[in-house]
C-alpha cells in the first residue's frame, strides 16, 4: 500500500469480514471497560433500572452484589480456564502483552476471518502456453517448475491497455506462469480478451467490480474486490501447488523476481522500491532471518509491507480456509497476511537477503479520457481515422464527439485545415 494516501488513517470497518474482525474487539473492550468502571467508582446506573428512587437504591445494592460477584467470578474463571490469547483478547491481561509474542496473536487473527464467498465471473481463459521460447531456452525445457499465479487487479481508465501491454511484455519472458487478470468492472471488455489471447501466456480474465458502497469512498479499497475474486478462483481450483503473487498492473518487475518467488515454501518477502517517504519498504534481515520492517507508514500494521513485497506458496495457503483480504484501505496486505497466520520466523527473505530491489512501485500518471470532435460522416474507410478512433474508444482511451469541445485539429504544413479538405 502507499502510505502517502493514508497518513492519519485509523483502522476502519468496511465490509462484513471487517465487521467480523472489528466488532469482536470493541465488544471485548467494552467488557473490560465495564469492569474498570465498577471497580473504580463503586456504582453503576446501567445494570438495573427500577421503578422508584427508594426501590432503586435498595434494588441497586441487591442487584450490585451478585453482579460484582459475577464479574469477579468471570475473571477468575478466565484466568483458570482460558488460553493466554483469549485472555489478551478480552483485555484481561494474564500473558505476555509483547507483540513479539506472535504465535498467540496469530491464532487469534485466524479466528477473526471468515472464508471468502465471492462470485467469480470469467470472461475468457486459456491454459495453453503458446510461447515457444523464453529467455535463453525453449519453453519445453522449463519442465516441471511450480506455476506462478500472477494476480493482476486492473480497472478501466485510459492507461489500462498500455499498462497491461507493458506488463504482458514482462510476463512473456516468464515460464510456467498463469496470469489472473481481474478487472474492476461489471462487464467483460472484449478488447482485453483479445489482447490477452494474443500474448500466448496462459491466463484467466475475470470481472469483479468494487462494491458500489466503496466506489466513492476516500480512500477506496483499490484492487480488493478483484484480488478477492482471484483468491476465490484459486480456492475453487483446489490448487495446492504453485505460488501466488499479487502484481499490480502499474509496477515494474525485474525478471529475477520470478525465479526468487518460485521457490517460496510458505511466505517469501523482499523489498519494494519507490514506496512512500523512504522510497523503499521491506524486511530488516539479520543472520538470514526477517526480524523487523522498514517502512515509513506503520499505523499498527504487523506486516507493514506492500502488496508487491511478498509471495505465498499455495500449499501453505491451502491450510487456511479463512484466507481473506478485507475491504480496509491501507490494511489489505496486513490483514491478508494475518488471515494466513504467517509467523515472522518462517518468512523467507529473498533477493540476496533483501538487499536487492526486484520490484518497483512505479505509478502511471492518470488523466481523464481524451475527447476528439469529428463529424461521424468522416469516420468511414476513406481514411484511417474511423478505425483508429473506434479502437481508442474500445480501449477506453478516448471518446469521439460531434458536439462537445473544439473541433479536432487536422493540420498540413503547420496549418490547421478544414476537415472537409482532408477527409471528403
Ligand atoms: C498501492 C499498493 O501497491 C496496492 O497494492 C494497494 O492496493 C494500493 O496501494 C491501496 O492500498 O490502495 P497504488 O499504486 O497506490 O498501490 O494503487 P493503484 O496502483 O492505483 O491500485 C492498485 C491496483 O488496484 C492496481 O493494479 C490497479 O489497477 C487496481 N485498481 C485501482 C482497481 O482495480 N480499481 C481501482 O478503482 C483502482
Ligand atoms: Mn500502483
Amino acid at each position: 500500500m502507499s502510505s502517502a494516501h493514508y497518513q492519519a488513517l485509523e483502522p476502519q470497518t468496511s465490509d462484513e469480514d471487517n465487521e467480523d474482525i472489528e466488532q469482536r474487539r470493541p465488544k471485548q473492550q467494552h467488557l473490560h471497560h465495564h469492569y474498570h468502571l465498577r471497580n473504580h467508582s463503586g456504582s453503576t446506573t446501567t445494570a438495573c433500572s427500577l421503578a422508584t428512587p427508594v426501590m432503586a437504591r435498595k434494588g441497586r445494592r441487591r442487584c450490585l452484589l451478585p453482579l460484582v460477584g459475577g464479574v469477579l467470578f468471570f475473571i477468575a474463571f478466565c484466568y483458570l480456564t482460558l488460553s493466554v490469547d483469549t485472555r489478551l483478547a478480552l483485555g484481561l491481561g494474564g500473558g505476555s502483552d509483547d507483540s513479539d509474542d506472535e504465535g498467540s496473536h496469530n491464532d487469534l487473527d485466524r479466528n477473526n476471518f471468515r472464508p471468502l464467498n465471492e462470485t467469480v465471473h470469467i470472461c475468457s481463459e486459456s491454459y495453453e502456453d503458446r510461447r515457444l521460447f523464453m529467455q535463453d531456452k525453449p519453453n519445453s525445457e522449463y519442465g516441471q517448475l511450480p506455476v506462478i499465479y500472477f494476480v493482476t487487479p486492473t480497472y478501466p481508465r485510459r492507461e489500462q491497455i498500455p499498462e497491461l501491454t507493458r506488463l504482458a511484455h514482462t510476463l512473456l519472458h516468464v515460464p510456467r506462469l498463469h496470469w489472473l487478470v481481474a478487472d474492476d468492472q461489471q462487464k467483460c471488455n472484449d478488447f482485453v480478451d483479445t489482447l490477452l489471447n494474443r500474448f500466448g501466456i496462459p491466463f484467466t480474465h475475470m470481472v469483479s467490480p468494487m462494491p458500489a458502497k466503496f466506489r466513492y469512498a476516500d480512500p477506496a479499497p483499490r484492487g480488493v474486490a478483484n484480488r478477492r475474486a482471484a483468491l476465490q478462483w484459486l480456492r475453487q481450483h483446489n490448487l495446492t501447488n504453485g505460488v501466488l503473487y499479487f502484481g499490480d498492473d502499474d509496477n515494474t518487475y525485474d525478471l529475477r523476481l520470478f525465479s526468487e518467488i518460485r521457490k517460496t515454501q510458505r511466505v517469501s518477502m523482499f523489498p519494494v522500491g519507490l514506496i512512500a517517504d523512504y522510497a523503499i519498504s521491506g524486511p530488516v534481515v539479520r543472520k538470514g532471518k526477517v526480524v523487523a520492517f522498514l517502512d515509513s507508514w506503520v499505523a499498527g500494521r504487523r506486516w507493514p509491507v506492500d502488496m508487491a513485497g511478498f509471495a505465498v506458496s499455495l500449499e501453505y495457503m491451502a491450510q487456511y480456509p479463512n484466507v481473506n483480504m478485507p475491504y480496509k484501505p491501507g490494511y489489505e496486505e496486513d490483514l491478508f497476511l494475518r488471515s494466513i497466520n504467517v509467523r515472522m520466523d518462517e518468512i523467507e527473505p529473498r533477493g540476496k537477503n533483501c538487499t536487492e530491489i526486484l520490484v518497483w512501485h512505479t505509478q502511471t500518471k492518470s488523466k481523464k479520457l481524451g475527447v476528439v470532435r469529428l463529424e461521424s460522416k468522416y469516420l468511414d474507410d476513406r481514411s484511417n481515422l474511423g478505425a483508429l478512433l473506434r479502437n481508442l474508444k474500445l480501449m477506453g482511451v478516448a471518446s469521439i464527439t460531434e458536439t462537445e469541445v473544439r473541433t479536432a485539429q487536422i493540420s498540413k504544413n503547420g496549418k490547421a485545415k478544414p476537415h472537409s479538405m482532408i477527409l471528403s
